[in-house]
């Protein structure tokens, strides 16, 4: 089965290369407004979108994120879970309290933000543009948060490097359906799986045979190294997730 969409989101690769052209206005209007055509919790909407064109704004995500290559995009997002918008149209002399700071709605903004990123990594693709979605901008989260101004019940989830490609690189293979869509119950992985042992053999040979960084790996190997991370690279993400205003207590 197929058709235009389906080859767009089956075709899908993430670019790291452009040729350096900007994205039109018009362009940049077009990938917002897919955005916002995604589904969104409960109609709040609750996520905002920063076009980042400053060059020294674009030189520190660059060093945030290792990513020097982003100053080259034809355009960068900066995708915001936010509830600070809604919390503002409360009457400023309301005695009720907001659910705003409450997991749930932390959750419910980091969906939004999420969906209307992919959203417009599609919207792009389907134009014949490339993109990169980036959590590396939480390699710093407090900076970016200055960096931006957020605003208390805002948070950044994820950067968007779009552009013109100037690459083509070989499509990473997906886990076999197998492993990953189940009918009625949960089936737990074993890690001697044949299942997996083929993919495994794939990876290998993806990684051996794809353009650049060419290296001897298996999707087993390189989940384990991920899994290694020091997480306390990264616990500045509870620190500004409290400073902004996110309870994360509620739910117990
Ligand atoms: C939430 C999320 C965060 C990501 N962060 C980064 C990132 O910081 N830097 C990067 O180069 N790629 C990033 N990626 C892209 C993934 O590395 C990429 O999607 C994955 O390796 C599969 O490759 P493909 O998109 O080319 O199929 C991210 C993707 C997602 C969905």
């Amino acid at each position: 089965m197929i058709n235009p969409t389906l080859t767009t989101l089956l075709d899908h690769r993430s670019i790291r290369k452009f040729t350096g052209e900007k994205l039109t206005a018009n362009e940049v209007s077009t990938l917002v407004s897919a955005a916002q055509h995604a589904a969104t919790s409960t109609f709040s909407q609750q996520y905002s979108i920063i076009s980042v064109t400053d060059p020294q704004k674009l030189a520190v995500l660059a060093e945030i994120t290792g990513h020097s290559w982003l100053e080259g995009a034809g355009h960068y997002f900066i995708m915001v879970a936010d509830q600070y918008r809604n919390e503002q149209l409360t009457p400023p002399n309301a005695t009720t309290t907001t659910n705003l700071h409450s997991t749930d709605k932390l959750l419910a903004g980091i969906f939004d933000a999420a969906i209307a990123t992919e959203a417009m990594v599609t919207a792009g693709e389907s134009l014949g543009l490339g993109s990169t979605v980036m959590g590396s901008i939480l390699n710093d989260t407090l900076r970016v948060i200055s960096l931006f101004n957020l605003p208390e019940l805002t948070f950044p989830v994820l950067g968007l490097a779009v552009g013109h490609p100037a690459e083509q690189p070989e499509q990473k293979p997906r886990l076999p359906q197998e492993l990953i869509h189940f009918n009625n119950e949960y089936q737990p992985l074993m890690a001697n799986d044949p299942i997996l042992t083929a993919y495994n053999q794939l990876i290998t040979a993806y990684y051996h045979e794809r353009g650049g960084n060419r290296r001897d790996e298996t999707f087993t190997h390189h989940t384990i190294r991920e899994m290694s991370r020091d997480p306390k690279q990264r616990e500045e993400i509870l620190v500004a997730l409290i400073q902004q205003g996110f309870s994360l207590d509620d739910m117990h």
